[in-house]
């Protein structure tokens, strides 16, 4: 059912010491930092030959990743992006097999402007799985 990995998102304190992380050392190709308000992050975009790297840094108060930096405080990753076909085929078929889907269950548009849902870590190995509409 999955396909492609879409991108590795990794949360980061400090999203420009992150960038030339990737853009020095690591030698990538690294995107303008994008503040995101309505998903509570700026972000920043790696592309890679072969998939993509999504830098998270937390924009606001409420901002989803948050919780996971106090954890994890010099950061890491935070989620993996499958891409679907067809995202509501693959969310009733992750549901009839007792699979979590996060929020109310509908998808939401992402970061990249496509129909996104994640799923429970729990259910997946302890990450948090991300599907996007190919
Ligand atoms: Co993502």
């Amino acid at each position: 059912m999955i396909g492609r990995l879409n991108h590795v998102a990794i949360a980061v304190r400090d999203i420009a010491k992150a960038s030339e992380v990737y853009r020095k050392t690591l030698g990538a190709e690294v995107s303008a930092a994008v503040p995101q308000p309505t998903h509570g992050v700026t972000t920043v975009f790696i592309n890679l030959p072969n998939t993509k790297i999504e830098l998270l840094e937390p924009l606001g108060e409420a901002s989803p990743i948050l919780k996971f930096l106090e954890k994890n405080t010099d950061g890491g990753i935070h989620h993996v992006c499958y891409e679907v076909d067809d995202i509501l085929a693959a969310r009733d078929r992750l549901k009839a097999q007792g699979a979590r889907v996060l929020g109310d269950g509908e998808p939401k548009t992402g970061a990249h402007g496509k129909p996104v849902l994640f799923l429970h870590p729990k259910d997946f190995c302890g990450t948090l799985v991300e599907l996007e509409q190919a």
